[in-house]
């Protein structure tokens, strides 16, 4: 955990428009900055940075939200790896609060397994470019290649020199742990024995997407080895195979960018492809596609392009990747380069145009390549070829989407020269067997948690859910008019008359009352609260400043955590001109906000109560019995009866005001 202090210093000192310009060329205008949104493929620019209210908003996309959202967005940080790059651009030191004995020992663990590994990460870099082996043997091997110097860089490969012990020898003088060499892998330890697992192997990094180090791939150079051609760091608390792409550090911001992630094989096809100018590459690296890496592509974006070589003898094993990547309701391509090439020698022998222009033209949806793929084992026979359309229905049904299936049984039965009926009769059938076996798991997963959660944040009176995701409570609408005054105009002062006139003992103006100080007034006398949880962690907030004498929150006040809905909600709400709209049709025009301010003020405060009377009245209309056999509790019916006046009144007001 970080602390407090040092989340306060970071927010402090972090300047959006600096953060951002990282990412993103950003131009003044007005008193905001203005650039390409970064999330879509823009021509006119649209995303926004207030350096005053520090957020952004990119209106092409709706994201919004502070510093850390964005970082968070962009880079696909968690929270505190945010808040670390942060730290580290402005040099601040990151103090961290006492965790549990056990957190911080497995913390400590992991931070020395990166120590370790990134300790290795740079010995190896050193080999490459400074040592007389290291050059001789690995930099030329790479050069030879064809990997520039800038490549070689960028990819930080290295050289692991061909002693017994070099490596582990280093590392034990800079006051390394055995241990931790050994549970990394870098060392291989048999008793009194150690030896350096990358003995004389060029080095393959593998980073996270953050860019930290996880472990390494190393390949041997000499030809007559018996040993394997590549080598890697075995499985370790930072080294999970399953999880890890290779080469996503380089790729993610060209892979959001052109959303469109192309999967190879392994690093050298990673490597070429990215010199050749196709940045947007990663490999899963000697395992077959797993559910954890399809999971991180998507984090960056919902289309896979696969590249094989056009000798793959695993064409069929890709099969199942492919199927799993459609259940994930991501699109699926294929390229096939020609026989003999892999996506390596191809970016070496072509111009980088060649290749773009290639991986353009031989993408392939995954229906025709897996068509072509069954009908070339089927031979023209009926019986085989309908065994080979239900093959492809099988992987249409895992499809989420409707049209989508739609279109594809379509093609399939064009491809397959079959009627359509029949597929849509095979999709039928398909689809319910999977719903079956989902429902099962489901049913499953329901009890496991209502085994393991005993409290409903949503209120029983909704069911529906709104555009944000969220439930929908309620008085949602009115909660939120509520907190949009609150966040835009909380601090302004203003007359409200109407809500005071009736009792009131002299037709004279109150005195003019700040809008914030007005609603909560309101609100706390009728003991009312908001049930949105963001709504009401924002009223609360707005109550807490005003019980301590301070002046209303702002906007940027709120985007000091973690809670990227939360921001988002907040940005929205003071970027949204939806509540404009609503007063245009009215004919009240912000131009004479001096009216216009309060009398939308008092209307949302008069609607939100009302909301919440008649959600009482309900309520209340439920628990009276409403046979005869048994006489109703006289206080309820009392309260009943005083809820409907007040709702009377408030219609009353409610017209008199509009
Ligand atoms: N690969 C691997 N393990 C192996 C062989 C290959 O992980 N035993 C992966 C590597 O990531 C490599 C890719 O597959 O980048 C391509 O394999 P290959 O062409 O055999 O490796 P190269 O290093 O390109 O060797 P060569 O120069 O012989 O083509
Ligand atoms: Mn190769």
């Amino acid at each position: 955990m970080i602390s407090k202090a040092t989340i306060d210093q970071i927010f402090d000192t972090a300047r959006i428009e600096e953060v951002i310009e990282d990412f993103v060329a950003l131009k003044k205008s007005g008193s905001n900055y203005k650039g390409l949104s970064p999330f879509t493929n823009e021509k006119s620019p649209s995303f926004m940075v207030s350096p005053a209210k520090q957020i952004f908003k990119d209106f092409s996309s709706g994201k919004g939200g502070s510093v850390v959202t964005f970082l968070m967005e962009h880079e696909q940080y968690s929270y505190p790896e945010a808040l670390r790059y942060l730290a580290q651009k402005y040099n601040i030191e990151v103090e961290e609060d006492q965790p549990s004995d056990e957190a911080r020992a497995e913390r400590d663990q992991r931070e020395s397994l990166f120590l370790v590994n990134e300790y290795a990460n740079k010995f190896f870099q050193k080999q490459l470019w400074e040592a007389e082996e290291g050059r001789q043997v690995g930099l030329s091997y790479f050069r030879e290649r064809g990997f520039s110097d800038a490549t070689i860089e960028n990819f930080q490969l290295g050289y692991s020199p061909d002693g017994y012990t070099a490596f582990t020898d280093a590392a034990l003088k800079d006051n390394y742990q055995l241990d931790y060499l050994a549970e990394t892998g870098l060392t291989k330890v048999d008793g009194q024995r150690k030896l350096d697992r990358f003995r004389g192997r060029v080095m393959f990094p593998i980073l996270s997407h953050t860019g930290r180090t996880l472990g390494f791939g190393g390949r041997i150079l000499k030809t007559d080895a018996k040993a394997a051609k590549y080598l890697n760091s075995p499985e370790s608390p930072i080294y999970h195979k399953s999880k890890i792409l290779y080469g996503v550090y380089q790729a993610k911001r060209a892979i959001a960018k052109a959303d469109e992630c192309y999967l190879v094989e392994g690093y050298t096809d990673v490597i070429s492809l990215h010199q050749s100018g196709v940045e947007n590459v990663v490999a899963s690296s000697g395992t077959s596609l797993t559910k954890e890496q399809i999971a991180l592509i998507k984090r960056f974006t919902p289309n896979i392009t696969l590249l094989f070589d056009g000798d793959a003898a695993g064409l069929r094993a890709s099969l199942r990747g492919i199927d799993m990547i459609l259940a994930e309701g991501m699109q699926v391509q294929v390229v096939l380069f020609p026989e003999g090439e892999d996506p390596d020698s191809y970016a070496k022998s072509h111009s980088a145009a060649e290749l773009k222009a290639y991986l353009q033209e031989e993408a392939t949806n995954f229906l025709r390549f897996k068509a072509r793929l069954l009908l070339k084992d089927a031979g023209g026979s009926p019986l085989e070829k309908s065994k080979a359309a239900r093959e492809m229905v099988k992987s249409i049904a895992l499809i989420p989407d409707e049209l989508e299936r739609q279109a594809y049984v379509k093609e399939t039965a064009q491809i397959m020269e079959l009627e359509e009926q029949i597929l849509y009769r095979e999709l039928g059938q398909e689809r319910s067997q999977q719903r079956r076996r989902e429902e099962r798991e489901e049913r499953r997963q329901a009890q496991r948690e209502e085994r393991s959660q005993n409290m409903q944040v949503v209120p029983e009176a909704s069911g529906r859910q709104s555009e944000e995701g969220a439930a929908v409570t309620p008085a949602y609408n009115q909660e939120k008019a509520l907190c949009w005054l609150l966040l835009n105009y909380g601090g302004e002062e203003y007359v409200f008359p109407s809500l005071r006139d009736e009792d009131a003992e002299t037709k004279e103006d109150p005195p003019p009352e700040t809008v914030a100080s007005f609603v909560l007034n309101e609100l706390a006398q009728d003991e009312l609260d908001f049930a949105h949880p963001h709504l009401a962690g924002i009223l609360a907030r707005f109550h807490e400043h005003y019980n301590q004498g301070q002046p209303p929150p702002k906007p940027e006040d709120f985007m000091r955590g973690g809670d990227k809905e939360l921001m988002q909600l907040v940005v929205d709400l003071i970027s949204d001109d939806r509540e404009l709209h609503d007063w245009r049709r009215k004919k009240i025009y912000p131009a004479d906000r001096a009216k216009a301010i309060p009398t939308f003020t008092e209307e949302a405060l008069l609607r939100f109560k009302e909301k919440n009377i008649a959600a009482l009245i309900q309520k209340l209309q439920r628990d009276i019995p409403q046979n005869n056999e048994q006489p109703a509790d006289p206080e309820k019916l009392q309260t009943l009866q005083r809820l409907i006046q007040l709702k009377v009144a408030i219609n009353r007001d409610l017209r008199r005001i509009f």
